[in-house]
């Protein structure tokens, strides 16, 4: 696994790590920011383990040219970063926050004075509140306000944005969202979550369209988490369940964005839990829009089988448990525990299922060029003090193979013919990971949530030498 062929990474290919605003920022109601869905959600007793918010989180609002450093001295070419809407629009529609503004201004410019390519997120779940109030991702005009504050970013900012993404992981923001309500804004309504799932879809197209009036060739694209689903068994029930819940998170995406149309498959599924009467005319030539990188977010894979109607259907889905399920008409599909080894997160460990993963989106998709978005695992991490250099440290032996195993199933995708332009670590520091609050550590850097100091653990060395050298480190 970690032999690859010298010269897989070329010398373009980007390596670096990623965040998210409302996982690293706090500064909540500092500068002018307005409150998010997050904000939110992070209020009602019992969402968030340990009633963590992302009040402080990592700091970042105040330690950002810390920050900054620590990514010069990664070596990193590139670095993922999300700009939170409600810092820059507090009320999701109307006038900017020049405060809000001004500080990813100063982030990009200290970014491109390092010579670190900015790839920015627009919206990586932090929906201003006063949008949720008036629907949320549920009604059209969510869509039409994130094509606003697109086209107000790309105004403000410019050239400093080397790749303009709109959204990281929409089948997040509108199945865990809007049906089984463990993320913001906790609504358990399946009709809502598929009318989230196309504005979401409008909202990416609407927004690329209004960044290239803005900046004609701006370089745009969406990340997704597709998922890699595995049969229990070879029946055709089984591949009958893969069929369906592929649809639901991965080619409800990809149909409307790079093919112009919603898979008659999922749209049948569906059938009893909407009928798709908020697709409009000409909508399907607003989603798909050229893009010039798709973002892929993977982390394990997932198995399903067909429910057989004796008893409960596991429901079990690799990443967690709810009371109600993510999977809008999907009941008869069952999500089975998947063999180890697991991460923190209990997701199990499958670095194939992402050279696989590469390989079908470039069959597909030929002339598609791919980025891997985010990559990375949480492990209970323990501090030791290393007395002879004075310092702490993390020997983190366990997020180095993860990741030196899926860095080589990228390279074995890319020796397999994938379009594949960088790697994405998730993520450069620990931080703020939603409903399970600041428990599940997924950093190359530290963060003591005492002090905000951070510490390099063993596997920001050894990404360090990845950066620097395109190669895997022995
Ligand atoms: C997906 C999300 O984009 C990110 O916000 C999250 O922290 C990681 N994956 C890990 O769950």
């Amino acid at each position: 696994m970690s032999t690859i062929n010298a010269g897989t990474f070329g010398q373009d290919f980007l390596w670096g790590t990623a965040t998210a605003a409302y996982q690293i920022e706090g500064g909540a109601t500092e500068g002018g920011r307005g409150p998010s869905i997050w904000d939110t959600l992070c209020r009602v007793p019992g969402a968030v383990q340990g009633g963590d918010t992302g009040d402080v989180a990592c700091d970042h609002y105040h330690r950002w040219r810390e920050d900054v450093d620590h990514l010069e001295r990664l070596g990193v070419g590139g670095y993922r970063l999300s700009i939170s809407w409600p810092r820059v629009q507090p009320g999701g529609r109307g006038p900017l926050n020049p405060e809000g503004v001004a500080f990813y201004r100063d982030l990009l410019d200290a970014l491109r004075s390092k010579g670190i390519t900015p790839f920015v997120t627009l919206y990586h779940w932090d929906l201003p509140q006063e949008l949720e109030d008036a629907g949320g991702w549920a009604v059209r005009e969510t869509a039409e306000a994130f094509a606003d504050y697109a086209r107000a970013m790309a105004r403000e900012l410019g050239n400093r944005v080397a790749t303009w993404t709109t959204l990281n992981e929409p089948w997040c923001s509108a199945c865990l969202g809007y049906a089984s309500g463990v993320h913001a804004p906790g609504r358990t309504e399946p009709a809502s979550a598929l009318a989230a799932v196309h504005h979401l879809n409008l909202a990416h197209g609407l927004a690329v369209r209004a960044i290239r009036e803005e900046l004609p060739g701006a370089q745009c694209s969406i990340t997704l988490n597709l998922h890699v689903f595995r049969a229990a068994t070879a029946s055709d029930q089984d591949a009958d369940a893969v069929r369906q819940v592929d649809g639901l998170a991965n080619r409800v995406f990809l149909g409307p964005l790079l093919e112009g149309a919603y898979p008659d498959d999922v749209l049948a599924d569906t059938a009893d839990v909407s009928d798709w009467s908020f697709v409009r005319d000409g909508d399907l030539d607003v989603t798909r829009q050229p893009i010039d990188v798709l973002g892929v977010n993977y982390y394990s894979s997932t198995r399903v089988r067909r429910f057989s109607g004796n008893g409960e259907p596991v429901r079990a889905d690799g990443h967690r448990t709810t009371v109600t399920s993510p999977w809008v008409a999907a009941d008869d599909v069952e999500f089975l525990p998947q063999p180890g080894p697991h991460t923190a997160m209990g997701w199990n460990v499958e670095p194939a299922g992402l050279t696989e993963l590469l390989v079908s989106l470039h069959e597909r998709y030929p002339d598609q060029p791919l980025a891997v978005t985010e990559n990375g695992a949480a492990f209970d991490d323990v501090v030791v003090p290393d007395t002879a250099l004075g310092i702490d440290r993390v020997h983190d032996v366990a997020r180095v193979a993860y990741l030196r195993d899926h860095v080589a199933a990228v390279g074995a995708a890319i020796d397999a013919g994938a379009d594949v332009r960088g790697y994405f670590a998730w993520s450069l520091m620990d931080n703020f990971e939603w409903a399970y609050g600041y428990s599940k550590r997924f950093g190359l850097l530290r963060v003591d949530y005492d002090t905000g100091e951070r510490t390099w653990k063993d596997s920001a060395y050894w990404f360090a030498r990845l950066a620097r050298t395109g190669r895997l480190p022995a």
